[in-house]
Formats: C-alpha cells, sequence, structure tokens
C-alpha cells in the first residue's frame, strides 16, 4: 500500500477486461439466459406514415413456440416516457418506416422470428416525405440545437464583411444520413422479480436507463436495477435509452418471465438514431494575407416528427478562428424519417467537415499552405464568448502533425503527382471537441486486509474505462494500479453519468480521484484498520456544477495523404496521421486506440458510409454491414495518432480532456481536401464514392 505506482501518469497500462473479452467470458447484455427466458421480435412497420387498421395474429401464435404478441392493443400502458421514441406499441400511429408495431414473443428466438414474418399487419397511409432540400418549405430556426447551443449566433456584420472582403469562399457542403453500427446491436434481458425490474442493457449509461425505466413503468427508481457490464461498442446509439430495454422490460412484465431481446442488424437502423443530414453553407471572407473578416455557416438539417434534435454542427465555427465578424445558424424540418440521435462527435463531425473544406478552398484561392492559413487565424479567445481557453493545442498540432507528416515537402499545385495510375495528394485538416464533464458519484473502500475497491456506475463500452479509473484511483491512492479493484456497469453502484460526449473519464474519474484522495486520508490516520474497513464516498455536485470562466476544449490536426485510382475513381487513404492537445493523456495505450478508432470511422464518414434514403418507402436501403460499408483493415494501413501534453489547470484533478470522438473532427475534410489536391477536383458532398470521382478524372 505504501509503493508509488511506477509507470503512473499515462502508463499504457492494458484493460483489465481483455483477456474476458477475447477468451469469451465477458457477458453482454444477451448473452444472459435465466431460466424460462422467453425471446421476443420485433416487428416493424412497413410504411413510412399511417396508421395501424388490424393485426391478425392468428397464424403467428399458431406458430409452435410463439407465447404470445404485443401491440399497441394489448401492451403494458406506459406513463409518457422521458424520450418519445420509447413510447412504443401505445397507440396506432406510425410516425416512420420501422417503428416497432409489434411484439413478438416465444419459447426461442427462431420461433420468435418465425413468428413476427406471420404477423398480418394492416395500414392506412399517409403521405409522406423523406427527403431533405435546402429549401425544404417545413424548415424553421429552432431556439437550440443539440447540446442546448443556441441556434443563432451572430457578431458584427457578416454581409457587409464579405461583400468588402478581398478573397471569398461561398460553398455548399453536404453530408449523407450515417448509422453509429456498433459491433454488439442494442439488446436487453429483463426479469421481474418479487416487485423487482432487472435489465440487462447495452448501454452507455445505466444510470439514465434505469431512469427512462422507472418514469415509463411508473416504478421508484429502487426498484429497478440496470446492468451494462460489458458493452460492445455505441458511439452514440447507446448514449439514451433505446426501444429494447422498454420492450424488454413491458414483455416480461406482460408474460411474467424473463425475457430477452436483440434488436437483429437490420432493424437497427430505424431504431437507435443516425446522424442526421446536413447541407452546409459556408461562406469566408479574408483579406490578402489570409486573416478572415467573415465567418458564416449555415446548417439545414432534418428532425423526425417525433422529436425535435438538432444537429449542431454550425457549434464548431464559433470556436475555431477569429473573425471579427461572425454568423452561425441552425435550421430544422421534421420529416417522416426515424428520429437522429448522437453519433461520435455530433455537430462536430459534420460540421467540421464543411468549415475544414472550405478553409481548404479559401487557401487556394489564396495560394496560401492550409497549414499557414490556419495558423494565421489563430484567436486570442473564444470567438464567440469572449472568454479566455484553458488550454489551446491547436498551433502546436498543426505545426507537430506537419513535421511528422512531411508536409512541408509537398508541391502545392493540385494534380501535380502521379504513381502509376494512382494520383497522389494530400490534405490537412483541424479537429476539436469541446471539454464536458458531468457530476458523478463513487464510492473508495479500503478493506481491513488492504484489499481497495473503488465503485461507480461508469460504463466501459470498449473505451478501457475500468482501467483508466484504475490508474486514477492509483495514483490518488498512491498504490499499483493492479492493486485496486474497480466495479462498473450497474445501478447498485453510486450513480454515475453516461460514457458520452468524451466526458465519462473526466466525470467519473474525478469522483473516484475525490473518494480515493479522501480514502489515503484517512488510511494515514487508521492503523490498524477497523473491521469492516474504511468507505469513503464522493459527488462532484459543487465541482461540475460551477461554470468556467474558461474556453475548454480539446484540439487536434489530421494529415491524410490519399491515392485516387485515375482509372477507377476509387480512393485509398495511404497515411493518415493526427495529432491532438487533449489535456493530460491518463493511458496511452487505450488513449491512442480512441483516437485511432475516431480516425478510421472519419474513413467510413470520408468514402464509403452512406445510409440511403429510399424516396419511395421511405426507409434507409443500407441496413446491414453488407451495404453500410465502414473501414476494414485494408483501409487503414497507416493510421498514426501522436499528441502534445498540456498542462491545463482549469480541467479537473487528473488535468485530462475528452479523447474519444475527436479523432473523427475533420478527419473527412483532411481527406476530401487530399482529393482535391491528388486531382484537382472539388467535390463538397460524402462519401468521395468512385462513381462521384470518375467524371472529375475522365
Ligand atoms: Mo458520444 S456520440 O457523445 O456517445
Amino acid at each position: 500500500m505504501t509503493t508509488r505506482a511506477p509507470q503512473f501518469p499515462g502508463a499504457p497500462v492494458v484493460r483489465r477486461e481483455a483477456r474476458d473479452k477475447v477468451t469469451g467470458t465477458a457477458r453482454y447484455a444477451a448473452d444472459l439466459a435465466p431460466a424460462g427466458c422467453l425471446y421476443a421480435w420485433t416487428v416493424p412497420a412497413t410504411v413510412a406514415a399511417g396508421r395501424v387498421t388490424a393485426v391478425r395474429a392468428v397464424d403467428a401464435l399458431a406458430v409452435p413456440g410463439v407465447h404470445s404478441v404485443l401491440t399497441h392493443d394489448n401492451a403494458p400502458e406506459l406513463q409518457e416516457p422521458d424520450d418519445p421514441i420509447l413510447a412504443v406499441l401505445q397507440d396506432d400511429r406510425v410516425p416512420h418506416h420501422g417503428w416497432p408495431i409489434a411484439l413478438v414473443i416465444a419459447e426461442s428466438l427462431e420461433a420468435a422470428r418465425t413468428g413476427a414474418g406471420e404477423l398480418h399487419v394492416e395500414y392506412e397511409r399517409d403521405p409522406y416525405d423523406v427527403t431533405l432540400t435546402d429549401d425544404h418549405p417545413g424548415l424553421y430556426t429552432p431556439e437550440e440545437a443539440n447540446g442546448g447551443h443556441p441556434a443563432v449566433r451572430v457578431r458584427g456584420d457578416v454581409e457587409r464583411a464579405l461583400a468588402g472582403a478581398s478573397v471569398q469562399v461561398d460553398a455548399t457542403y453536404r453530408t449523407v444520413a450515417l448509422h453509429n453500427h456498433p459491433m454488439e446491436p442494442h439488446a436487453a434481458t429483463a426479469v421481474w422479480a418479487d416487485g423487482h425490474l432487472t435489465v440487462h442493457d447495452s448501454s452507455q449509461g445505466s444510470s439514465r436507463v434505469r431512469e427512462s425505466l422507472a418514469r415509463a413503468f411508473g416504478l421508484d427508481p429502487d426498484r429497478i436495477t440496470v446492468v451494462s457490464e460489458h458493452v460492445g461498442g455505441g458511439f452514440g446509439s447507446k448514449g439514451t435509452t433505446r426501444p429494447q430495454a422498454v420492450l424488454a422490460a413491458m414483455a416480461a412484465r406482460h408474460t411474467g418471465r424473463p425475457v430477452k431481446m436483440v434488436f437483429p442488424r437490420p432493424q437497427l437502423a430505424e431504431v437507435v438514431g443516425h446522424r442526421a443530414p446536413t447541407i452546409q453553407r459556408v461562406r469566408l471572407g479574408a483579406d490578402l494575407d489570409g486573416v478572415l473578416t467573415a465567418v458564416s455557416h449555415e446548417i439545414v438539417t432534418q428532425t423526425s416528427t417525433v422529436k425535435e434534435f438538432v444537429e449542431q454542427a454550425a457549434v464548431p465555427a464559433r470556436v475555431m478562428y477569429a473573425s471579427p465578424h461572425s454568423r452561425t445558424v441552425h435550421r430544422v424540418t421534421a420529416l417522416d424519417v426515424p428520429s437522429p440521435s448522437w453519433m461520435r462527435a455530433p455537430g462536430e463531425a459534420s460540421g467540421m467537415y464543411a468549415l475544414e473544406s472550405a478553409m481548404d478552398e479559401l487557401a487556394s484561392a489564396l495560394g496560401l499552405d492550409p497549414v499557414e492559413l490556419r495558423l494565421r487565424n489563430e484567436p486570442e479567445t473564444e470567438p464567440d464568448s469572449g472568454r479566455p481557453f484553458s488550454s489551446r493545442g491547436l498551433a502546436a498540432c498543426l505545426r507537430d502533425g506537419a513535421a511528422r507528416f512531411g508536409w512541408h515537402d509537398r508541391d502545392p499545385r493540385p494534380a501535380a503527382r502521379q504513381e502509376g495510375r494512382w494520383l497522389m495528394g494530400t490534405g490537412v485538416a483541424s479537429a476539436t471537441y469541446p471539454v464536458l464533464v458531468s457530476r458523478s458519484t463513487a464510492s473508495a473502500h479500503a478493506a481491513r486486509d488492504g484489499a481497495l475497491r473503488i465503485a461507480v456506475n461508469a460504463t466501459d463500452i470498449g473505451t478501457g474505462a475500468r482501467t483508466v479509473l484504475a490508474q486514477i484511483a492509483a495514483e490518488a491512492l498512491g498504490v499499483d494500479p493492479e492493486a485496486v479493484r474497480v466495479d462498473i456497469g450497474s445501478t447498485d453502484l453510486p450513480v454515475a453519468p453516461l460514457a458520452g460526449g468524451s466526458s465519462g473519464t473526466a466525470s467519473w474519474g474525478w469522483a473516484v480521484h475525490k473518494a480515493a484522495t479522501a480514502l489515503a486520508a484517512r488510511l494515514a490516520e487508521h492503523r490498524p484498520l477497523p473491521a469492516d474497513g474504511i468507505t469513503t464516498t464522493a459527488d462532484t455536485e459543487e465541482e461540475t456544477g460551477e461554470e468556467s470562466p474558461y474556453a475548454r476544449h480539446a484540439f487536434g490536426a489530421h494529415f491524410a495523404e490519399t491515392a485516387v485510382d485515375a482509372v477507377t475513381g476509387e480512393v485509398r487513404v495511404r497515411r493518415l496521421l493526427g495529432v491532438y492537445a487533449a489535456g493530460r493523456i491518463l493511458n496511452a495505450r487505450t488513449a491512442r486506440s480512441q483516437f485511432t478508432g475516431g480516425m478510421v470511422m472519419g474513413i467510413g464518414m470520408a468514402l464509403t458510409e452512406d445510409c440511403g434514403i429510399d424516396p419511395d418507402f421511405g426507409d434507409f436501403t443500407a441496413r446491414d454491414l453488407a451495404s453500410y460499408h465502414v473501414p476494414v483493415c485494408a483501409d487503414t494501413a497507416d493510421i498514426q495518432a501522436h499528441w502534445i501534453e498540456e498542462d491545463d489547470r482549469h480541467l479537473n484533478p487528473m488535468g485530462s480532456k475528452g479523447i474519444g470522438e475527436i479523432g473523427i473532427v475533420g478527419t473527412a475534410a483532411a481527406i476530401g481536401n487530399a482529393v482535391r489536391h491528388a486531382t484537382g477536383a472539388r467535390l463538397r458532398e460524402l462519401p468521395l464514392t468512385p462513381d462521384t470521382l470518375l467524371p472529375y478524372l475522365l
């Protein structure tokens, strides 16, 4: 207990559940099959808007093994849920294609699926509209964009500044709907026993799931336990409570037996959210030295008729570059589409694609190096708020990345370098992500024999949360991380916020640090320990409730080298290099994997990922991993992540910023800028597929 951890801070400690995961002993939500367990299969609506007028279940119920069929006619009635997407099987309305309209419950998965296929559903169809356009008649300016950001911010007089600028860029960029598609589909196993509901749910935060279930079922939260012990990714799609938790609990209540429900991959697209498509007009004005005088970023995006969700894509333009005149606007229209939601760096990922592409266009127009252009527009304070930055490492990331990448050897002329049939180019883009933190509680316990235990309802969605929390506790206690047991992933543990907004480590870690520090102080006073050991608890309500006088953001720079096949239009990413300034890095191994994971996702966004929406049927066309193309190993040959350690005292006791999302921010722009450099073609719509590029190459 007195040995100081040898390698902390930042040590590349191996994630503690790694062996359990690779050997298959780690238990996920659908791995449990309690005695007497039934299986549920949802029936998705096959029309894009309307009402269910009749459900005939005779044939479904005749399938051997089918136990029951739930529809809005017989499903348990819910209280108004905290998220309207959870009001499933409550009425006959079909708000979008794929909305769950029935649940077939059976003795086996196969029987449930077969039964679902035998259900006869009749609909009354309403006209519908699933197509986003920048002149859509339903467009309106909401009060807020996602994350509580004001929809509109204006400084100065952008129109005048643009008109008077020596150089202008006016370009419109488009991003398509994207899906998170974590490896583990959304799944839940629910058990009601003695008036207590236990749900094993694949979620990014079971405290919130418990709240949702308590509200929907009108139960005291003390009568609900939600467990998310191991979670196979989420990328935002499990950050809010999803219908599987509600449906499994409903089915378990209805049948009086445990029920397991897994959304099959092809159904996920319509029930777990999507990154909303955007149409983004960016206008930049600059003087001949490349100093910005005007920045205008206008977003058009979609939400559903079920709830308002506004992708906050113009928010990063409020942070990035100095400009005396600025205007950032979000407009949205409610279409008959599934509800959009969070997907890794919601807002930043799409918004920075447009802003950083436009910066590249400005650099071209000025004949100025794109790294230099960004350096010339470094703000003294956060442009939108005027607050000082707690730390701002963008310039350092750009300089360090340029040196590592060999940026300055580049011939700036487009389409100047060819290797056989490959047109070669390089591109750069900045990255940013806000520092977010939420209130958490945690406890620390030292047993009489010296065993140390941390308890907090954190969630490990594949990031290594257990491991880094052990490191944080170990540092506070002055022990080796292996000496600390960490219990997470259940609402029976101290309440904690979700793994989302790149805020998990900061939020949980702060509470863990506080509890462990208090425990260390108590341990110093008590020798020997009392029989039942010592427990300390911590709550960071006060610390995290204070509004910081500082603007707090992580920054980064992405450099890409692409090769474009002059014959087929295929784009290959030869090299991708990211440099980040994200405070103190707490675990070099797991952090690197977060950064490179985000970059890989950025490659998908740039080149292949596209849900497609069929205007005739109103549904997503790419609904499995055979048609929704995510990068594979062959697409990610040379990916490097580096970082600049920042000593930022205005964050939390660990000095850390979030790292889970910034890797995807700007990556698609860096790739698009490299493709432009390689070919001379400036495409302004993602993904950059061969069919869209080829016309420019012939
Ligand atoms: Mo992340 S999209 O905030 O889970």
